[in-house]
Order: C-alpha cells, then structure tokens, then sequence
C-alpha cells in the first residue's frame, strides 16, 4: 500500500475514534442526566462534575433544539434518540473541523514559486497569521460559552431589593424577604446547588422566605427530593410560602403541591395566608401582612378574586406569581389591589448577548419582565433571575440569584 494511503486512512480512524468517543460520552451523559434522573444524592450530583457534563452537551444544545428535545420531548426511545442526537452533532462538527484544518493547511502551504523555507528560519509568516486569526476566532467563540457552562451559571449572588410600600404598617418596617425561585433539580442542576441556594437564603436570616416555582425540571421522579431540598428552610422556624412553576405542572402540579405542603411550605396558588405581625408566623384568618398566590399563567388558571376577594383593603397583599406576564393580564390588572408581585420564570433571560439582547427567553412584553423591580401596569413586579436554567444547559451574563427584599413604608 503506498505510503500516503496509509497515512489517510490512519487518519480516517482516528477521526472515526474522536466521533465515536464523543457519541457514546454524550449519549452516556444524556441517559445519566437527561433521561434516566440518577439519584439526587451520591457522586453523580456533585456540581463539579454536572458542570462537566453540561459542557460535554452543550455541543448537542442547538440540534437539541431543532429536535425539541432541548425542551426535554424525549419520545419513545430515548436512548436512541440520545445517541442519534449526538451521531448527528459530532458528525456535523468533527466535519466542519477537519473542512477548517484542510482549509489551514491550503493557506499555510507556501505558493509553488516560493523560495523553499530553510528549516532554520522556523514558522513562516504566512502560518504564524493562519493560525494567530484561528487561534483568536476559536477563543472568541469557544472561550465565553466554556465560562459560560462551568462559571456563570453556578456563580450564585445575593440580589438585594428595598420595596417602599404606601400601606406598609411599622410592624413590618423593614421586614426582610428571601426569595428562591426557578431551582429546576434535574439534569442541568444538581441537588448540591439547590443545597447551596438555601444555606445562602438561611444565612441571610429572613424574616419570611417565598418560593416561587420551577422545583423541577422534568419528571415526577424528581418531585419528592426537589421538596426534600427547602426542608432546612422549614426547620429554621421561618415562614415559608410558594406557588407553583409550568415545570411543576409538567411533572405534576398536584404532586409537587402536596409535597411541599406536607414539608410545611404554605402553598398558596389562588389562595392566600396571613403574615401575624407579633408572632411573624402565618395564621388563616386575614391579620397583618396578605401573602396570596396566583397559578401559572401558562399551565393553571388565574383566579385573582379566589386569592384576594374579602381581603380588608387596609393590609399590604404581597403576590406571588410565577410567570411575571400575569401582572399584564387585563383580569389581573382591573381585579382586586396587588401592592408587590413576586415573579421568576424568565431565569433573566439566561443569555444575553451584546446587541441581540436576550434571545433565548423571550417574554411577550419583551425585556420588561426578564428581571429587577419594574412597575407593572396596576402593581410594582420583582422578578428573580432564579437559580437553575432551561432549555439550554448554559448562562451567558446572567447570573444565578437568590433575592433579598427589605419592605419600608413609603418615604
Ligand atoms: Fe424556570
């Protein structure tokens, strides 16, 4: 066999062998995270190593998307969807790769009258310029989204608020509320960082801790250690109220309802409970501070009148409400007086890009309701960037965030 086809086909096989390699590493990754949920304790949820996992799919994101499994639309044969998922993205990188290397190669070759290059005078210009301008694109392309998996998207900060509210008596001047929201356990977020989410709402000391929805990311497997997470919030003695994400209607509402509720989560989707302002713990009967709930705009219905009606007009009605599009709807807007909604939903948009914006989560109301206090059509709407993701397994200039709130009369 002549020397030269010997070394393509040496160099077809080691093609063949990255693909291979990288096909089963990825496939293997989306059975253990995606498909089969592994245990929310042991080794596999250690962050670090969801955080290389992440990285290892996030090649697969884009055509993940195409094929709606992105969105976790597994079909009947996951595993074999899986594998042909990631067929199909190593195929289609390792071939633009080896197009760019012949492309490299084409350029770096001197021109036929050239002066043959003595070996003493090393790299020539013209390959030192190839390779400067491939090296800088690869960093510039690759390098954000590699910060972006493994830093971003875990590098949990503290979000601090002040709410001035007219009505706001003096025995809640200054009350502090935490605010977790969006935590999606599942195969982007290990329980270990949930874990670390709610040591850092504790250390905060609140007064009163909101969740407000997405627990879960993808299954019902997932419901039961999702509420198991909030239980040290439970047992600081403080009070706890939530409503419910679209996620947790996906895997299911009821479910994730009742398994909250039995924790000591005061669940309050069109409902509502009582901030007593001596004791500061939640009573039924209407006293102090209102802290009613809507359902999610996407997967629940909206009863503003269920969670608000017979409420005296003289106490503050704090709302929790998932979706922060709620604040828009003309029922909710001409229905009864909400003084603060508190939303998450929209991860912040979760990427944002210089120019473009937030192209992945978009709201109809565009950037308006994609975090921060804005003032909404008939209330002021506090949006929490939460802390875990969707749909793409990557934040980009969006951090992660727990949300402290200090409540102050207004000046
Ligand atoms: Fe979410």
């Amino acid at each position: 066999m002549p020397a030269t086809a010997t070394s393509s086909h040496r160099r077809a096989v080691r093609w063949a062998a990255v693909w291979l390699v990288m096909v089963t590493l990825g496939s293997l990754g989306h059975w253990l995270f995606w498909i089969n949920t592994p245990a929310n304790d042991g080794p596999l949820t250690a962050e670090w190593l969801r955080r290389a996992a992440n990285l290892v799919f996030f090649p697969s994101a884009p055509f993940a998307l195409l094929a709606s499994i992105g969105l976790d639309i597994w079909g009947a044969r996951p595993l074999l969807t899986a594998i042909l998922l990631h067929a199909m993205t190593w195929t289609t990188l390792l071939t633009t790769l080896a197009i760019v290397l012949r492309a490299r190669a084409r350029l770096v070759k001197p021109p036929a009258n050239a002066q043959p290059t003595p070996p003493s005078r090393g790299i020539s210009r013209r390959r030192l310029l190839v390779d400067a301008s491939l090296g800088t694109a690869t960093i510039a392309s690759a390098g954000p989204i590699v910060h972006g998996v493994i830093d971003t998207s875990f590098d949990l900060r503290v979000e601090r608020y002040t709410v001035r509210l007219p009505r706001l008596p003096k025995a809640f001047a200054g009350l502090r509320i935490v605010q977790l929201s969006d935590t999606h356990l599942g195969p982007r977020i290990p329980a270990a960082f949930i874990r670390r989410a709610v040591t850092t709402a504790l250390d905060l000391s609140p007064d009163l801790i909101l969740l407000t929805g997405d627990y879960v990311h993808n299954g019902e497997r997932q419901i039961a250690p999702a509420a198991e997470l909030f239980e040290p919030l439970v047992r600081s003695g403080r009070p706890v109220v939530g409503v419910l994400g679209n996620h947790d209607w996906y895997a299911n509402g009821p479910l994730m309802s009742r398994a909250l509720g039995d924790l000591g989560v005061a669940m309050v989707d069109n409902a509502r409970t009582f901030l007593d302002p001596d004791t500061r713990t939640l009573r039924p009967d209407p006293i102090g501070l209102c802290l009613a709930g809507l359902g999610d705009l996407k997967t629940d219905r909206i009863d503003p009148a269920r969670a608000l009606d017979g409420v005296p007009d003289d106490l503050v009605r704090l709302v929790l409400a998932h979706n922060p599009d709620t604040a828009e709807l003309p029922h909710v807007v001409a229905g009864p007086r909400i003084d603060l909604m508190i939303s998450g939903h929209y991860h912040g948009g979760q990427i944002k890009l210089p120019l473009l914006g937030h192209p992945v989560l978009r709201s109809p109301h565009g950037a308006k309701y994609i975090q921060g206090l804005v003032q909404g059509p008939a209330c002021q709407v506090l949006i929490s960037r939460g802390v875990g993701m969707s749909i793409l397994p990557i934040r980009l200039g969006v951090r992660p965030e727990v949300v402290e709130v200090t409540l102050l009369p207004d000046a």
